[in-house]
C-alpha cells in the first residue's frame, strides 16, 4: 500500500477538511484492552474518529479513503500523560524563572506541545499553568494553528496561601498577583467556579507541601478537610474531575476522604492510606521517573538546596510506595510531571514503572485505557476502537517485550492526520 500522506505542513494550514476518510494499516497492532497483538490490522476513520477496526483483506477500504500505511511497525493507541505542565521548562528552575513574563511561558508552551505530541502523547492533562496558558495552547492546537496534543486543562492550580501552589520566593512588597490562591470554603468554591468559567476542565489543587516549592514541608497537609470537601463538591457539581497534589500521608488521606479522582505523587502513602485509596477507587498518578532527573540536573537548573534536600527525602520512598500500591490493587495511571524534566521524554517513565512492579502491558494501559477511564474520556481517547479518535502511534517492534521502544516513536497519527513520520 503506497501512502498519500497528509503532512505536518498541511496540518498547520487549516482545520481538517470535512468528511475525510482514512485507512490506516501496519504490520501489527497491540490491543491494550485485550492485551493481544494482532497481525495486519486495518483501521478506518472518518473525520478523525474510528469507524471500523479489523484486518487487512477482511475489512474493506472505502473507495475515497486516504491511505496511511505504517509499514512494518506495531501500532497502539496514542499515549496519555495525566500530569504535565506544558508551560514549564526544567532548565529554567528556581529563582531565575522570576525574570520571565507570563507571555514567555505560554510562548515556549507551543514548542513543548510539539515535543509532547511528537513523543506519541496525543492527550495530556495539564495540571497547572499561569495566565490561562493551557487554554490558549488548547485553542491554538484545536484550530490547527500549531501542532500539539489534546489538552485537558486545569488552568491555575488552586492552593492555600504560602502552600505548594503559591509562589513563595519574594517578600511581601514584591508579591501581587496570585490568581490560584484561595483560603476558606467560600473563596475556594468561588475559585473553582472562576477557573471553570475561563476554561478549566479539571481542577488541580495542592493538598500538601511539595519538593519544588520554597518553604513548604512535603509531609504537611495544606487545606483543611472542610476546604477540600467544598473544592471537590463544587468541581464535581460542575462536571469536572479533581487532581490533588499530595506527598504527605495525612494530606493524601484527607484528599481521598474529600473524594478526589486522582492523587498526584502519593509519595508517602502508608499501608492504611493505600487501602483507603483502593477501597474508594481513587487513582494514583505517580511521577516516579522525576527523581533521576532532579537529582542529576536540578542543581545546574537552578533549584535551591531546600528543593534538592526534599527530593532526596522523597524519591526512593515514592518508588517503594508505587510498588506497594500497585501490589495492593490501587488503580494507577501514567502521570509524569513533564516540565519538571524535559518535555518529550515522557516515555522514560515506562521503564521505571516496569522496574517497580508493572508489566509493560500494565504500564501501557496506565497511559491509555486506564488514563481515559480516569479522565472520564472512554468515549474518545485511549484505545483503537470504534467511536474514538484515530490517535495512533507506531513503534518498531513489540513494546510489551521492550517498553523502551516507546521512547522512539516512529509515527504519530492524531485524529486521522499524520503529525510525525520519521520512518
Ligand atoms: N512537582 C512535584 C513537587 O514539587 C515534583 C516532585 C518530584 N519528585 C518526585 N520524586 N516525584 O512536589
Amino acid at each position: 500500500m503506497r501512502a498519500r500522506l497528509m503532512t505536518a505542513a498541511l496540518l498547520m494550514s487549516s482545520v481538517p477538511a470535512a468528511a475525510e476518510t482514512v485507512a490506516i494499516s501496519a504490520a501489527r497492532m497491540f490491543d491494550v484492552a485485550s492485551g493481544k497483538t494482532t497481525d495486519r490490522p486495518l483501521v478506518i476513520a472518518v473525520d478523525g474518529r474510528i469507524t471500523a477496526v479489523g484486518r487487512q483483506g477482511e475489512l474493506s477500504i472505502p473507495a475515497d479513503a486516504r491511505l496511511i500505511d505504517l509499514g512494518n511497525h506495531t501500532i497502539l493507541p496514542g499515549l496519555i500523560d495525566m500530569h504535565v505542565h506544558l508551560t514549564s521548562d526544567p532548565t529554567l528552575s528556581g529563582l531565575q524563572r522570576l525574570r520571565y513574563p507570563g507571555s514567555f511561558w505560554t510562548a515556549i508552551g507551543t514548542a513543548m506541545a510539539k515535543k509532547t505530541v511528537d513523543a506519541g502523547f496525543t492527550t495530556v492533562r495539564n495540571v497547572g499553568s499561569g495566565d490561562y496558558g493551557d487554554i490558549g495552547l488548547k485553542k491554538a492546537i484545536e484550530r490547527g494553528s500549531i501542532p500539539g496534543p489534546r489538552i485537558v486543562p486545569a488552568t491555575y492550580a488552586i492552593g492555600a496561601t504560602g502552600g505548594h501552589c503559591d509562589s513563595n520566593a519574594l517578600p511581601a512588597e514584591y508579591t501581587r498577583d496570585r490568581p490560584g490562591i484561595a483560603d476558606g470554603p467560600d473563596a475556594i468554591r468561588q475559585k473553582v467556579r472562576e477557573l471553570h468559567k475561563y476554561g478549566a476542565e479539571v481542577i488541580k489543587f495542592c493538598a500538601t507541601g511539595g519538593v519544588l516549592s520554597l518553604g513548604t514541608s512535603i509531609g504537611a497537609q495544606q487545606f483543611s478537610q472542610a476546604e477540600m470537601n467544598v473544592l471537590v463538591e463544587e468541581a464535581h457539581m460542575l462536571g469536572m474531575k479533581v487532581a490533588a497534589h499530595a506527598h504527605g500521608n495525612d494530606g493524601i488521606k484527607a484528599a481521598i476522604r474529600a473524594g478526589v479522582d486522582t492523587v498526584e505523587h502519593a509519595s508517602l502513602a502508608d499501608a492504611e492510606t493505600i487501602e483507603m485509596a483502593r477501597k474508594a477507587g481513587t487513582w494514583f498518578s505517580m511521577d516516579i521517573y522525576n527523581d533521576d532527573y532532579i537529582l542529576a540536573e536540578g542543581e545546574k537548573n537552578g533549584l535551591a538546596p531546600e528543593n534538592l534536600a526534599k527530593e532526596k527525602e522523597v524519591g526512593l520512598k515514592q518508588r517503594q510506595t508505587f510498588q506497594a500500591a500497585w501490589k495492593a490493587g490501587v488503580k494507577m495511571v501514567f502521570g509524569t510531571d513533564a516540565g519538571v524534566y524535559p518535555h518529550g521524554d515522557n516515555a522514560r517513565q515506562f521503564a521505571k514503572m516496569v522496574e517497580w512492579g508493572m508489566t509493560p502491558a500494565d504500564a501501557i494501559r496506565a497511559a491509555t485505557t486506564k488514563a481515559a477511564e480516569a479522565l472520564g474520556r472512554e468515549a474518545d481517547v485511549g484505545q483503537i476502537a470504534v467511536g474514538r479518535y484515530a490517535d495512533i502511534i507506531a513503534v518498531a517492534g513489540d513494546p510489551t517485550q521492550d517498553v523502551n521502544l516507546l521512547r522512539d516513536i516512529k509515527a504519530v497519527v492524531k485524529g486521522g492526520m499524520i503529525v510525525k513520520d520519521t520512518r
